[in-house]
């Protein structure tokens, strides 16, 4: 895959979140989540990719544009295997908050695991961590250990965790540990990248999300050198059963890193909508906007933070 790509797809985030970002704080959801798929689905237009959506909007019946399965990009080039949310926090986004992104993963053709929109338990560490924790471990062993992997007092450990009633039996357990928690309202691809920024303001990010939110920050995950692993958690045997027909031979399985994200071929891209923990959301300017967006290679571990200046005459689409 030609490592170009990943500008390529900065374009297509960053195109996603000048759109989404007209909708912040309107306490719409449905409309700032359409016109973040609306400008993802336009720009993929221009992208010499075979891309296959296998992380998009849900299934076809249920999703217009950017749907599983869907051909993306203009059918001349590499087969692409392409796992998106076009805007990742859409409630944050109505509510004007904090966090809110838009993302896109791509790999060679089958490096990202198709999996369904369920739930997962998430457990997401930075590089120094790396390979020396397990999601099935009792949590205050894993964080013993987390706090042995980075030399620091359990009480100087930082548990990013996603604010839902389901967590109360989590939160309670981590805090009789001594480890700080940080709530979060939505969002936990962000929470699980901050745990492998320079500096990160969180050590590990642990709970139950969207199992599409999971592969897309395994992906990330994989660029920047720390570990991810996943379990999938699903409502109801339907659910189970959709697994099981999309492919997945053993869905009650641990998913590693490597499971969710395959070789070195990732390439992952996002842009802030709104301020969050490493990326500043869209400021709109004079007849124009400046976006911030970070785009990482697993092959050559890059990151690269862009800070694009936008001027609406040239582009009036945006
Ligand atoms: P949306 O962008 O689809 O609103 O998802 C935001 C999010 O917070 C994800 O980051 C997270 O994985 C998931 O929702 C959690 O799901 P739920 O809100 O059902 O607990």
């Amino acid at each position: 895959m030609d490592r170009n790509l990943a500008l390529e797809l900065m374009r297509v985030t960053e195109a996603a979140a000048l759109s989404a970002a007209r909708w912040m704080g309107k306490g719409d959801e449905r409309m700032a989540d359409a016109a973040a798929v609306e400008a993802m689905r336009r720009s993929f237009d221009k992208i010499d990719i075979d891309g296959t959506i296998v992380i998009g909007e849900g299934e076809r019946d249920e999703a217009p544009m950017l749907y599983i399965g869907e051909k993306v990009g203009t059918g001349r080039g590499p087969k692409v295997d392409i796992a998106l949310d076009p805007l990742e926090g859409t409630t944050i986004t109505a509510k004007g908050g904090y966090n809110a992104t838009t993302v896109i993963a791509a790999a060679d053709e089958g490096c990202l695991l198709r999996a369904p929109d369920t739930y997962m338990m998430k457990l997401a560490v930075g590089p120094e961590a790396a390979g020396v924790l397990d999601i099935t471990d009792p949590v205050p062993l894993t964080l013993k250990r987390l706090a042995r992997a980075l030399d620091k007092y359990l009480e100087e450990i930082t548990v990013c965790i996603l604010d839902r009633p389901r967590h109360e039996e989590l939160i309670r357990t981590v805090r009789e540990t001594g480890c700080r928690i940080k709530l979060i309202s939505d969002g936990d691809v962000s929470g699980a990248l901050a745990t492998c920024m320079p500096e990160s303001p969180v050590d590990i990010l642990l709970g139950i999300g969207g199992a599409p939110e999971g592969v897309l920050s395994a992906a990330a995950i994989k660029c920047l050198g720390g570990d991810f692993q996943g379990q999938l958690r699903f409502r109801n045997e339907e659910e189970r059963q959709r697994a099981i027909a999309m492919g997945l031979k053993d869905p009650d399985k641990v998913f590693t890193l490597e499971d969710l994200a395959q070789g070195d071929s990732i390439i992952f891209a996002s842009t802030g909508v709104t301020d969050g923990e490493f990326l500043r959301g869209v400021r709109f300017t004079a007849r124009g906007a400046v976006t911030n967006s970070v785009i990482m290679r697993a092959r050559s571990r890059t990151v690269r933070w862009v800070t694009a200046q936008h001027h609406f005459d040239y582009k009036p689409k945006y």
